[in-house]
């Protein structure tokens, strides 16, 4: 049976991106003969404009339907303006609440050829390959109640910081499970000493270690967790944590790297239906230009191919395809360094392009 795949380009250079990338997929499936049926809906700021809603049904039906979904990115200044309720970025969230897509790995890997790109000292960062793990359809962004009541001048705003056991439970295995598969380490992030809801998790997430006796867990406090992040990345193997801890941590992590436009991300459900998505924005200062590295969203797909479609070897075979255009010297914009040679520095097509006759080098090699 064919793979289902629905593609969100969504706004900003998400569409610029998704282009050529949905080209690369059909190359890949015909390569590979591996049947995948795509089709394109619309979420976010478009979908404002078009339909007057970020999530319309017919995306979140398509969505429910599909095997898995490729995002761009959503939102733009066009909309910023919007009471929160009425936002692009509520396109997502919807996504991820009506999908029940719990479970978000995002993995902070350095290229090796990208080393000099990261803030830090490059002998901080060398090597550094940790997941985060955060959950994604509970916590503070979901808790009720939320509001702002009362009369101007003494108007109160309010959100719920509210997590249930089987909540922790199931995100909490995803992170023994992840650290199973890699380094055996697992730190859980919380804020315990000050809050309940974090000291909660904390118990429960100890209560689970039994039955992993092969990983080694450890607790964090999450300001401290910010700063080892950037004190000494490489002590982490996975890390688990709460919906906006885990948003924060992300976003440290991702920098450590150099570049947030080579990050990809994964959110899962019960079921292993996934969204897979860019951890960069919808970047409008670049949009329309061909200057967006389209790399994140194309390991979000080699992702796509492990996690949600059954397919590690399609997915190892386009993350070496990075990899070789990396190697033969290939950068978009934000990559650059003051090495890369003029004839070296590509946009979003010409990009896609190179990682698309990479893959297929690699895969007629293996085959
Ligand atoms: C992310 C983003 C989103 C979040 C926004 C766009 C709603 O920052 O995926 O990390 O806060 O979850
Ligand atoms: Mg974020």
């Amino acid at each position: 049976m064919a793979h289902s795949i629905l593609l969100l380009p969504g706004d900003g250079i998400g569409p610029e991106i998704m282009g050529p990338v949905g080209a690369l997929l059909e190359r890949i499936g015909a390569v590979t003969g591996t049947p995948l049926t795509l089709e394109t809906a619309l979420v976010g700021g478009c979908a404002i404009d078009a339909e007057g809603t970020p999530l319309p049904a017919s995306t979140l039906e398509a969505a429910r339907k599909a095997d898995a979904i490729l995002l761009g990115a959503v939102g733009g200044p066009k909309w910023d303006a919007l009471p929160t309720a009425q936002r692009p970025e509520r396109g997502l969230l919807g996504l991820r609440s009506g999908l029940e897509l719990f479970a978000n790995l995002r993995p902070a890997i350095l290229f090796p050829q990208l080393a000099s790109a990261s803030s830090l000292k490059p002998e901080l960062v060398a090597g550094l390959d940790i997941l985060i793990i955060r959950e994604l359809t509970g916590g503070i962004y979901f808790g009720e109640p939320r509001g702002v009541e009362g009369a101007p001048g003494q108007r109160r705003g309010f959100n719920t910081y509210v997590y249930s056991e089987d909540e922790i439970v199931r995100i909490a295995r995803k992170g023994f499970e992840a650290a199973q598969a890699r380094n055996g380490r697992l730190c859980s992030v919380d804020k315990a000493n000050v809050l309940e809801v974090t000291a909660l998790w904390r118990e429960v997430v100890s209560d689970l270690a039994s039955e992993y006796p092969d990983v080694e867990l450890s607790h964090m406090y999450v300001d401290n967790a910010g700063m080892q992040l950037v004190r000494a990345p490489k002590q982490f193997d996975v890390l688990v944590t709460g919906n906006m801890f885990g948003d924060i941590l992300s976003d440290v992590a991702a920098m450590l790297t150099g570049s947030l436009g080579m990050l990809p991300s994964a959110s899962l459900n019960a079921a292993s239906q996934g969204l897979y998505e860019p951890v960069h924005g919808s970047a409008p200062d670049i949009a329309g230009q061909d200057l967006a590295n389209p790399l994140a969203t194309i390991q979000s797909a080699a992702m796509m191919f492990r996690y949600s479609l059954g397919a590690p070897a399609i997915a190892e075979a386009l993350e070496g395809a990075v990899s070789d255009v990396l190697d033969a010297g290939l950068r978009t914009r934000d990559i650059a360094g003051p090495e890369t040679a003029e004839a070296a520095l590509v946009g979003t097509m010409a990009m896609t392009q190179a990682v698309t006759d990479a893959f297929e080098a690699r895969w007629s090699a293996s085959s």
